[in-house]
């Protein structure tokens, strides 16, 4: 480890490239002290195996247990669900209960649903005209709708979702008045949502956790159903979101990758896992507070430590993937780390899985001609969140 901090997350050369910091790190420095937005340090891991070692050990959780652990951010507290699901067996038992709700199954289910409304989105796109913004016309809008759909609320209240989910992942765009007003704006908006579903369930997943509740001695109280509403709010919709926008520049800033998939849309399955392992949109990385003392690779690293996992750097490491560099869109195997691993991996991937694929498959077949409208080199990303996602990306065809 160095004795100069350098400061992180790191300078991008340009957004569709990762911080050249990875590849040095990885090879020399594989655990090194960095200077987080809030002034804190901690400790970076940027290899595949130590990130999955770390993700992987059920010991350790991104909420601190301690009050002088490092913050991410000035303005942190408790995290996305906040202090509620901080203890381990709770949060096992909760994510019993979510988990229902999203198996491959069910989201196959709702699969068509996804693709009527890319469809719409993607009709409204073309009578549009380009240029245009396809983030704005179908990166956010089609996570907002699907979350909106699962969770029972009215499309018309899309915007304040946006909002309200902007505010909580901020790391310097909002002042901490601006998300605390945000999240009691939430809290009362879903309490009343919460009731009505009590009172006359519908085929949503509030009613389905409200079904499932009595199985588990009434673990999803309101509060922790408001906090679920919550998590899955901003875990799963600027996530999806930024990952399209990723997605599609990526696809179009080499034409021949575009023209691969026009040629076998048998492709798009694995090529949405590349995309997801060759650039996760990784935002800020993954903290976790140690609890204890744990050994990666040479280092102990003591307990009372926050350490990020790079998700992005792992899934670049040419120990695990060939040509880690190299986009391909064949892969096989491809055990990326864009979901994390382990007891706190994504709950919501197999559909954030069939969202990126059914976006791909309506673009391909309804804009064969789709291409950049700006050079690749124009894109920028988005500042001050805790996720990534690009500030748009404008297409013609
Ligand atoms: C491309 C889109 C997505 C990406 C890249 C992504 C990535 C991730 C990652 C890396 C984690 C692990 C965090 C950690 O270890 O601390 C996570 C957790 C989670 N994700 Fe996703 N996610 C996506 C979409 C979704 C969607 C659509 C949903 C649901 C609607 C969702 C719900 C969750 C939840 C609830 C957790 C927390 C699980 C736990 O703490 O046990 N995500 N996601």
């Amino acid at each position: 480890m160095t004795d100069s901090v350098p400061t992180y997350p790191f300078r991008l050369p340009d957004a569709l490239s990762p911080p050249p910091e990875w590849a040095r790190l990885r090879a020399g420095e594989p655990v090194v002290r960095v200077r987080l937005p809030s002034g804190d340090q901690a400790l970076l891991l940027t290899r595949y195996d130590d990130v999955r070692q770390m993700l992987s050990d059920p010991r350790f959780t991104r909420h601190p247990d301690t009050a002088d652990a490092a913050r991410v951010t000035a303005n942190e507290e408790g995290g996305v669900f906040g202090e509620k699901l901080t203890e381990d067996v709770l949060h096992q038992r909760w994510r019993r209960v979510i988990s229902r709700a999203f198996t491959t199954r069910r989201v196959q289910a709702i699969q068509p649903r996804i693709e009527e409304t890319a469809e719409s989105l993607v009709t409204a796109m073309i009578e549009r005209g380009a240029p245009v913004d396809l983030l704005a016309v179908l990166g956010f809008p089609l996570p907002a709708a699907v979350i909106c759909d699962q969770l029972g609320v009215p499309g018309t209240d899309r915007d304040r979702f946006a909002y309200w989910s902007d505010t909580m992942l901020s790391m310097t765009r909002y002042t901490q008045a601006e998300i605390d007003a945000a999240q009691a704006e939430f809290g009362e908006y879903f309490a009343k949502h919460i009731a009505a579903k009590r009172a006359d369930p519908g085929d949503d997943l509030i009613s389905e956790f409200i079904r499932f509740t009595d199985e588990f001695d009434g673990l999803l109280t309101d509060e922790m159903l408001i906090a679920t509403s919550q998590g899955l709010l901003v875990a799963g919709y600027e996530t999806t979101a930024g990952m399209i926008g990723k997605m599609v520049a990526h696809l179009l800033a080499e034409p021949d990758r575009w023209a691969r998939l026009l040629a076998d849309p048998e492709l798009v399955r694995t090529a949405v896992e590349e995309m997801l392992r060759f650039d996760p949109d990784p935002g800020f990385g993954i903290p976790r507070h140690l609890s204890a003392d744990v050994e990666v690779g040479d280092h102990t690293l003591p307990a009372g430590t926050t350490v990020v996992c790079s998700i992005g750097a792992a899934n670049r490491d040419d120990r695990t993937f060939t040509g880690a560099d190299r986009v391909d869109l064949h892969r096989t195997p491809n055990q990326h780390l864009a979901f994390g691993i382990g007891p706190h991996s994504c709950v919501g991937q197999a559909l954030a899985r069939v969202e990126l694929q059914t976006v791909l498959r309506v673009l391909l077949r309804r804009l064969p001609t789709l291409e950049l409208a700006e050079p690749a080199a124009a894109l920028a990303v988005r500042e001050g969140l805790v996720v990534g996602g690009l500030t748009r990306v404008l297409v013609r065809w």
